[in-house]
């Protein structure tokens, strides 16, 4: 059971980290309060999370913070989600540098306002200046939605030269996600067992982890909780067990 693995510091620690911050709507609800106040909750758990996986070692975090599917949430709700990712790259230009966090964010940038878009190349390049941890936010972002625009790239440039070959790792370069490793670990809390159209591709081998949890209510306790579940897994990429 979960409760009873220990963690291991500094051992087998996922290189890459996912997390599907799901249930920020139920925890307001719980406490008689409008969903928006579940994202604000939210977004400060993300930026404690972020610092802890940098001081676990964990070298990228990618989390999933707006989907191509949840612009058919209420007008409100969304323009909420929008002003907080706003507040949040705004707060993250000021300090990226001085915690060592680099940003990127992934997704379909054209949907986004002009004003995000700006704010999301000033963290670009700031993130270009240093190397270290880099937490990779999801907006505007769907599986699907990525490998598609990707596609269609890859069929641009193969009509300017049809001499190039497409295999697994010229594909994975034209995705949003392009030089950063596969994730090793997916954690969904929020109490769903589905990916949501989350990295289709880059999770084929990622080891999951589900769990009741409200993303609120998340701790820097069940990261390493998720870790420890992950510190016992046997990944075998289909080959048969070593041990
Ligand atoms: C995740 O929490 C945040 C976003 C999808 C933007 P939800 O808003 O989906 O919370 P629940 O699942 O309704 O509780
Ligand atoms: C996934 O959560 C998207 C984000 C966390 C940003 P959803 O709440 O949108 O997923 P479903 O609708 O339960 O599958
Ligand atoms: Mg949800």
């Amino acid at each position: 059971m979960p409760d009873k693995i220990a963690y291991a510091a500094g051992e087998r620690i996922p290189r890459h980290i996912a997390i599907i911050m799901d249930g920020n709507g139920r925890w307001a609800r719980k406490r008689g309060l409008p969903r928006t106040a579940g994202h604000a909750a939210g977004s400060e758990v993300f930026r404690k999370i972020a610092y802890a996986c940098r001081d676990l070692g964990v070298e990228h975090l990618t989390v999933y913070a707006f989907s191509t599917e949840n612009w058919k949430r209420p007008s409100d709700e969304v323009a909420t989600i929008m002003k907080l990712l706003n507040k949040y790259l705004h707060e993250s230009i000021e300090t990226m540098a001085r915690d060592h966090i680099r940003l990127r964010v992934m997704g379909d940038l054209n949907g986004l306002s002009p004003e995000l878009r700006a704010l999301v190349h000033e963290t670009d390049e700031i993130s270009a200046t240093y190397e270290g941890f880099q937490a990779n936010v999801c907006i505007n972002y769907g599986g699907r939605d990525e490998i598609l625009r990707a596609a269609r790239r890859y069929a641009a440039d193969y009509a300017a030269d049809p001499s190039v070959a497409l295999d697994e790792a010229r594909f994975s370069a034209y995705l949003d996600s392009a030089g950063i490793p596969d994730p090793d670990l997916l954690i969904r809390p929020g109490g769903e067992q589905r990916i949501s159209n989350f990295l289709l591709w880059q999770c084929a081998y990622a080891e999951f982890y589900f769990t009741d949890v409200l993303w609120p209510d998340f701790t820097v306790d069940e990261l390493k909780k998720a870790i420890a579940v992950f510190q016992q897994r046997d990944r075998r990429y289909g080959k048969v067990k070593t041990t």
